[in-house]
């Protein structure tokens, strides 16, 4: 087999420039696989629009939400909350035929592999908090008097959990159980919105919002789970770093006033593996 595994995140179509670009993003050949790594947009009909279409011109596409998905927006016709929007994006993604966290983990056999390919959907528990700040409580307060809160606050809701934080915790045990099924002869590509790891968050130019970023429960998944690349976005800064001899890819398109800023017209899908000749 040849071909690509690419990676992408944070199409935010609901902004006509991000939908174009993301509209034209094209397989180089007939195997290659797309993973969409979370914050395709708010709108339903928008995700799955999208997803829908990138199915269409890729030979396998892989998905795991992003906080954006799960935000219940006004301007959305479809106004489930929590537990029930992810159930339905995950319908939805099987009806087009888009793998999902729910699904059993696609195996990458092209260049660079055999390799367990592993959609993760984690959110955050207010743990990656700035130094001396003891409790999700004073963490928060600090964000509010700084001005820094993310509309998650607002719009993401985690019925039928109490908070984030809940939600967070019953999908990492949930997740935990995938992943330690895995057949222990097999590297994975871990995929996950936000980092699994708090170091590519202390480039943040707000470190407060760091704690709707993660959390602490997964730094050592990368090792734990032998990852040969971790996959995340969420950020909105587009990188490659490595941790612990292990390559993280923040493979985010961002907001047009940020890919602006960088100069040349974007092609934000990055080659994760395959040599691309
Ligand atoms: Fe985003
Ligand atoms: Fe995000």
């Amino acid at each position: 087999m040849t071909g690509s595994l690419f990676a992408v995140s944070d199409l935010h179509v609901s902004y006509p420039r991000n939908r174009k670009i993301a509209g034209r993003l094209r397989p180089e050949s007939a195997d290659d696989w797309l993973i969409v790594a979370g914050d395709v947009g708010e709108v339903f009909a928008d995700v799955e629009q999208t997803l829908a279409g990138l199915r269409d011109r890729f030979a396998t596409v892989i998905w795991a939400p992003g906080n954006h998905e799960l935000w219940t927006h006004p301007n959305d016709p479809v106004q489930l909350r929590g537990v029930e929007r992810y159930d339905a994006l995950v319908r939805m993604c099987r009806d087009n035929g888009v793998l999902t966290p729910e699904d059993d983990y696609p195996v990458w056999t092209g260049p660079g592999g055999p390799v367990t390919v592993a959609p993760l959907f984690l959110l955050y528990d207010y743990s990656f908090r700035v130094p001396g700040v003891t409790g999700k409580e004073e963490s928060l307060r600090r964000a509010y008097a700084a001005g820094v809160v993310c509309t998650d606050e607002m719009m993401l809701h985690p019925a039928p959990f109490p908070d984030r934080e809940s939600w967070c915790w019953d999908r990492v045990a949930r997740t935990r159980e995938r992943l330690d099924a895995i057949d222990p002869a097999m590297s994975t590509v871990l995929v996950s919105h936000w980092p699994l790891v708090r170091e590519p968050t202390e480039v943040l130019r707000y470190p407060d919002f760091a704690q709707w970023c993660g959390t602490e429960l997964t730094a050592d998944w990368h090792r734990r789970y032998r990852a040969t690349v971790a996959v995340y976005g969420h950020l909105h800064i587009p990188r490659t770093t490595h941790y612990d001899g292990v390559r993280f890819e923040e493979v985010s398109l961002g907001y047009p006033r940020e890919w602006v800023r960088r100069g040349t017209p974007p092609q934000p899908m990055r080659r994760i593996l395959g040599d691309g000749s």
